[in-house]
């Protein structure tokens, strides 16, 4: 029996009333909704926001619109984890007020009290976020985005916006948001990273109130397609050495077309950000993952979460009542290729929450291998890990009785990676939704690991242990129930898993 026949009874027990529970029954069982990935109740989110941990909770803020399935004034819709997979929706954090709407931005968890904001021994959680002040947009001003802050005292259910907001003023740049803070130890300060039009700017703070500029990064670095937005500085581990990684949310001008979010690895020493990277280097190369950031206080584990759209047709998904859904949380590490450090992206271990035992291969040689005969029904999400001492052109179809299917794969000879939906299901809301997306293979051996997480409506490859990343959302008719892995020459295949999960509402 699925886990969530379960939830009726279980929520009888705990005394919900009938119709409650139809309701909860209902919700989250609509056709495309994701029973893997965190999703809002109803109406539009998009970017992931204000990301902390803090007292053994995941806190996700989002960009959220209340009252409609389209964009409009932004609120802070607000989620809670234990594990970064079961969510517990909150109230709505903050509101739009008479400064504008709450763009994207981030949370800090101010243990040394720099703000003042804590109380009675109570640590102060600090939101750092955009107001945009539609009025000054529409005015033709171009000042109209200030950035400003927030605390809470009761770990985020209640927040108070600051009296002196804004505390960093527009300079007068157009795009002038998304401030990622966090606190550089070997200075005692905090580091805002804010994305400025075509570049990001880092300003540093003591007390999370007045802000000094150090310095600017990027007018000449990496991809320029669109404006950046959402960045996000980090140091990740190399034998016991930090490298410094800055991720920059980029629209339009992603890989794939639209959004996408690019990185530098480089070296920061509380004032500057420099990099030597020649090429661009894309976090996730596929069409839906966007405007992610890690989360903060949670020492060196880097833990990223995007949001799973794209600008160029998110507004107008066929979903009902809801549009958007996160990513899956993920592990970011460095790898090391000849000279080149990349960012290697793991999905987090606590998503082995396996619905029935999973179906094992090993060392066999196939063209055509039908898993759907092995595994029963595909229905419902799962994870497929797939590990060959060959890199030779395969793919995995996942496919309906209507004949729609979305196909991932290796060409060989482009010596990429793929998703193609063109044949996936609905996709009249956008012209290009069909175009197959491709992603550079930049692992070097001639062997290839690769796990794919597959939802309703979404897949994600993690191809080479995470090097190469696709994010791939669709909209089939009837859900994908069947899968096959082809290979126009035998591919030797040393190990194949296929685990049904269990959904996580
Ligand atoms: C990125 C973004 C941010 C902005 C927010 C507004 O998707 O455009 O730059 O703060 O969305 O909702």
């Amino acid at each position: 029996m699925k886990l969530y026949n379960l939830i009726p009874a279980v929520l009888l027990c705990l005394g919900l009333s009938a119709e409650a529970q139809q309701q909860k029954y209902k919700l989250y069982r609509e056709p495309h909704r994701p029973q893997l990935h965190f999703s809002q109740k109803a109406n539009w989110m998009n970017d992931p926001n204000g990301m902390v941990f803090f007292n053994n909770t995941y806190h996700l803020f989002y960009q959220y619109y209340p009252d409609s399935m389209v964009w409009g004034p932004m609120h802070w819709g607000h989620a809670t984890s234990k594990d970064l997979v079961h969510w517990d929706h909150e109230p709505v954090a903050l509101y739009p007020d008479s400064l504008g709407y709450i763009f994207s931005g981030s949370v800090v968890a101010d243990v040394n009290n720099s703000s003042g904001f804590g109380k009675a021994g109570k640590t102060a959680l600090v939101a750092i976020f955009t107001h945009h002040d539609p009025k000054g947009d529409a005015s033709g001003r171009i000042d109209y985005q200030n950035q400003s802050i927030a605390f809470s005292l009761d770990e985020g259910k209640t927040w108070t916006k600051y009296e002196g907001n804004p505390v960093l003023k527009n300079p007068g740049i157009r795009d002038f948001r998304d401030p990622k803070v966090s606190w550089y130890e070997p200075q005692q300060k905090w580091i805002m990273t804010l994305a400025t039009q075509d570049r990001i700017s880092f300003y540093s703070s003591k007390d999370l109130k007045q802000w000094t500029k150090e310095s600017e990064f990027g007018k000449e670095n990496g991809a320029h397609g669109g404006v950046w937005e959402c960045p996000d500085l980090f140091p990740l581990d190399d034998n016991g050495r930090d490298v410094w990684v800055l991720l920059v949310s980029i629209n339009p001008g992603g890989p794939n077309e639209g959004s996408a979010t690019q990185y530098f690895i480089g070296d920061f020493d509380g004032t500057k950000f420099s990099s030597n990277q020649t090429t661009t280097k894309w976090l996730d190369y596929g069409p839906d993952d966007y405007a992610g950031v890690t989360w903060s206080n949670t020492g060196k584990r880097k833990i990223f979460l995007g949001w799973m759209g794209n600008w160029l047709y998110a507004t107008r998904v066929p979903t009902y009542p809801w549009r958007s859904a996160m990513t899956i949380p993920r592990e970011l590490s460095l790898r090391k290729i000849g000279t080149e450090y990349y960012v290697a992206s793991k999905p987090i271990e606590n998503y082995n929450l396996f619905a029935e035992p999973p179906f094992i291969a090993e060392s066999f040689s196939t063209t055509k291998f039908n898993l759907t005969d092995k595994v029963k029904k595909l229905k419902g999400p799962a994870r497929l890990s797939m590990a060959s001492d060959q890199i030779k052109t395969f793919s995995i179809v996942l496919s309906n009785s209507k004949g729609e299917k979305v196909v991932i794969g290796y060409d060989q000879q482009a010596n990429q990676y793929y998703i193609d939906r063109s044949e996936a299901g609905i996709h009249d809301f956008y012209n290009g939704f069909t175009k197959k997306s491709v992603a550079p293979r930049i692992a070097q051996g001639n062997d290839t690991y690769l796990t794919l997480f597959i939802d309703n409506a979404s897949v994600e490859l993690f191809a080479d242990n995470g090097l190469t990343v696709m994010t791939g959302i669709f909209f089939p008719n009837d859900d994908f129930t069947n899968i096959q892995i082809e290979a126009p020459e035998a591919l030797k295949i040393k190990s194949l898993k296929f685990n049904r999960l269990q959904d996580i509402w």
